[in-house]
């Protein structure tokens, strides 16, 4: 086994500067751990020492210039080359405005982080003899310059990746998008809640990327450790640094005879220093938050409990969603009636044939390249 790379993923940065930090009592992120926790991966990632590093988007807390200015001028500082793509929250309007900068603004100020050309969002990078990145724009806007509801890949972009792929045969390429290609969730892709975080037109990329026998993509935005497999594509979502659990992802790429694997391992930021009991604190934070959040899931399809009924389990299942985002989840609701334990287990890690599987942490990943 030699060693193609080594690389990190770190998703969801949401960097805020203290001043920039949103006071909302209902904020779900916990934006304020933002840059000492990237600066303790930084610190680990020099210890380790990676060949480049991968941020698939949600850089900044909402879009802010100066957000977007730290965190370059922080990067830029970097011995390793870092790729980016941007996320729904790093430009939330086509065209900015005064504090928050436009799509065509992203690229510029990223130049050294992927956009080598800056006439277009996305780009293809050879990283080193063997290995090539794409990096995709899943941001798609209204006519007016508001952002979608969903992802979105234009036609225009697909036929670029065309282009490129048919160039990339017998390459190893990864490719980086914000938006999820791959359900994560059950029913992800035909419930209004899940939909939310997905390539609306998913199926133009998977297909693409099936057939040229391209075989991971890297993605976050649904802010949850989570790998899914679609054949011989995975698609590798990592959560967000700023909530639980705060994971970062480090991947070793080897080869063998021909084949690749790809190993990953992942680890979580257990505390900064003006939040010494981040993980359990962060935790908790999410519970607090997720009432909401629960009652829209059991009030809705395929379950469509009343409000009441919604009420009375709600509070019972407060970790749920943390329970997700920290991936690799064990349901068992014993306790609760058979039709509602059946769709919450639904939510356990398992694989495309209901039996567990344990790969959305640390995971050892042959890939298909021919
Ligand atoms: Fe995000
Ligand atoms: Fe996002």
């Amino acid at each position: 086994m030699a060693l193609l790379a080594r690389f990190a993923v770190v998703s969801d940065l949401h960097i805020a500067l203290p001043h920039t930090v949103w006071d909302s009592p209902s904020r779900f992120h916990l934006v304020e751990v933002s840059i000492p926790a990237f600066e303790q991966i930084l610190d680990h990632l020099e210890q380790v020492g990676i060949d480049f590093l991968l941020l698939p988007g949600d850089l900044v807390q909402h879009g802010e210039r100066e957000n977007h200015e730290w965190l370059i001028r922080r990067l830029e500082q970097l011995s390793y080359p870092v790729y980016v793509v941007p996320g729904n929250h790093d430009v939330i309007r086509q065209g900015g405005c005064d504090r928050t900068i436009s799509l065509d603004e992203f690229i510029l100020m990223y130049q050294n982080f992927g956009y080598s050309d800056p006439s277009r969002p996305y780009y293809h990078h050879k990283i080193l003899d063997g290995l090539h990145l794409i990096g995709l724009n899943s941001n798609g806007f209204e006519p007016n310059g508001d952002p979608l509801y969903t992802g979105w890949l234009d036609p225009e972009q697909l036929d670029w990746l065309d282009q490129q792929l048919a160039q990339l045969t017998d390459q190893l390429t990864l490719v980086m998008l914000h938006h999820n290609a791959l359900e994560h969730l059950p029913r992800q892709a035909s419930s209004p809640m899940g939909q939310r975080y997905m390539v609306k037109n998913a199926s133009d990329l998977t297909q693409r990327l099936q057939t040229a026998n391209l075989p991971v993509m890297f993605t976050g935005h649904l802010h949850v450790q989570d790998i899914a497999q679609a054949d011989q594509l995975y698609e590798v979502t990592t959560g967000s640094l700023v909530s639980y659990p705060h994971p970062y992802r480090i991947c070793e790429l080897t080869t063998a005879n021909d084949a690749h694997c790809l190993d990953i391992t992942s680890h979580r930021i257990e505390a900064v220093p003006d939040w010494p009991t981040l993980q359990a604190t962060s935790q908790q934070w999410m519970g607090d938050r997720s009432f909401p959040f629960m009652m829209k899931l059991l009030t809705s399809s395929p379950l469509y409990l009343s409000p009441v009924e919604a009420e009375q389990y709600a509070p019972a299942l407060r970790d749920f969603w943390a329970t997700i985002a920290a991936g690799d989840a064990r349901f068992d609701f014993s306790e609760l009636p058979p039709q509602l334990q059946r769709y919450l287990h639904s939510f356990s890690a398992l694989d495309t044939d209901g039996q567990p599987r344990y790969i959305d942490n640390d995971a050892t990943l042959w890939l298909q390249t021919h």
